[in-house]
């Protein structure tokens, strides 16, 4: 089968070659059925997120053993099962999130961590939701439960989490603020229902958020977003409110902000630091509940995944790169060349 392979850490925005770190084979040996509950499916997506970047550079905090198959999330078609199987069956349409190795045609997956696709949802759209909008909607229902009025202010708005924190945001029923940088992004943003969103190409986020906040007679930010960290952070900080919470979902701008202990006591902040794919470890129960919620919002049209970058698995590079230069509006996909012409016609 075709896959994407990392054969050593480095940039995966280089060019693909005898010496790069990735590269494509297209005579890997397919995966094999090795557990009565093992499902191979067809991938028809897989997704792209920055962590799956920080892999393949080496700086992400879980580390493969080399060579390996990157790609976490993804969507597909399953292909074959085995005897012990009992929720799907072949054609089933599936998505899920893999520790890796979702950048291939085919992927094992045992059943328990299979999630089916609702009829009438794309399947591209499909497998760029586990990851994105599963870690937003763990961080912002399950842990911050947020509430109908509360302001929720998203930093990195319009990158995969971030778009998904925003939607999710506007399902909850908080008023919502984004920001992001270009009028691109904000028109997005705005689209999908953001209240008010800071062109952070043009204005600064603290005077923007204020004025916004005393045109609306709101005193502060109940709920922070962050998956930048660094200045950003540090700004947001002076613009919440007494009993705040702050959702610690990571630092693309790779700067670990400092949140001092003191205020938090003062101001009765609470910080959550979330690790979304540490659940399935420590409690899966949440995750299962969380993904089948966003499937069925999916389908009724609450939430959409906004795909701005396609690629095949030869421009993965493209893709990465995509991703490095904060190109994306919402996910950046792979779509895998071998997908049969029957299932084609069901993207
Ligand atoms: N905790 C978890 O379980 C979890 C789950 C998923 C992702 N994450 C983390 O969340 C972060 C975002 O992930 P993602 O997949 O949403 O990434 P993404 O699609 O690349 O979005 C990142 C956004 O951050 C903004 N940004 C600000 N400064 C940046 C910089 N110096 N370099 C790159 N981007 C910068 C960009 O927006 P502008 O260009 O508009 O400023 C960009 O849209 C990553 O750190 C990732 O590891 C954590």
């Amino acid at each position: 089968m075709e896959a994407l392979i990392c054969r050593k850490l480095g940039d995966p925005t280089e060019p693909m070659s005898d010496s790069s770190a990735i590269f494509v084979s297209i005579s890997h040996p397919p995966p094999l059925i090795r557990s009565p509950t093992d499902i191979r499916i067809r991938v028809i997506a897989a997704s792209l997120n920055y962590a799956n970047y920080l892999q393949i550079l080496g700086k992400y905090q879980e580390k493969h053993p080399l060579p390996f198959i990157p790609g976490s999330d993804f969507s597909g078609v399953v292909e074959s099962v085995g005897i012990g199987v009992r929720k799907f069956k072949i054609g089933d349409r599936v998505c899920a999130s893999a520790d890796f190795g979702a950048y291939a045609e085919m992927v094992v997956m045992d059943e328990k961590q299979l999630f089916r696709v609702p009829d009438g949802c794309d399947m591209v759209a499909a497998g760029g939701l586990p990851v994105a909008f599963g870690t937003s909607h763990v961080a912002l229902v399950h842990r911050a439960q947020l509430k109908p009025g509360q302001v929720l202010l998203v930093l990195g708005a319009a990158g995969g989490v971030g778009i998904s924190a925003v939607q999710i945001g506007k399902v909850c029923g908080a008023i919502v603020i984004a920001a992001a940088r270009g009028i691109e992004k904000v028109n997005v943003l705005k689209s999908l229902g953001a209240d008010h969103v800071v062109n952070l190409s043009e204005e600064g986020l603290s005077e923007s958020v204020k004025e916004y906040l005393k045109s609306r007679g709101l005193k502060g930010v109940d709920v922070l977003y962050d998956p930048v960290g660094g200045k950003l952070m540090k700004e947001s900080m002076k613009l919440l409110n007494w009993g705040a919470k702050i959702l610690v979902i990571g630092f693309a701008s790779g700067d670990i902000p400092v949140i001092p202990a003191n205020i938090a006591l003062v101001k009765n902040w609470t910080i959550h630091g979330l690790y979304w794919g540490s659940y399935w470890k420590h409690c899966p129960s949440v995750l299962k509940d969380s993904l089948n919620e966003l499937l069925s919002w999916l389908q009724k049209g609450l939430i959409s995944v906004n795909v701005s970058h396609r690629y095949s698995l030869s421009q993965a590079n493209l893709a990465f790169n995509a991703i490095k230069e904060r190109m994306a509006i919402g996910k950046v996909m792979l779509v895998l060349s071998g997908t049969p012409q029957s299932q084609q016609a069901k993207l």
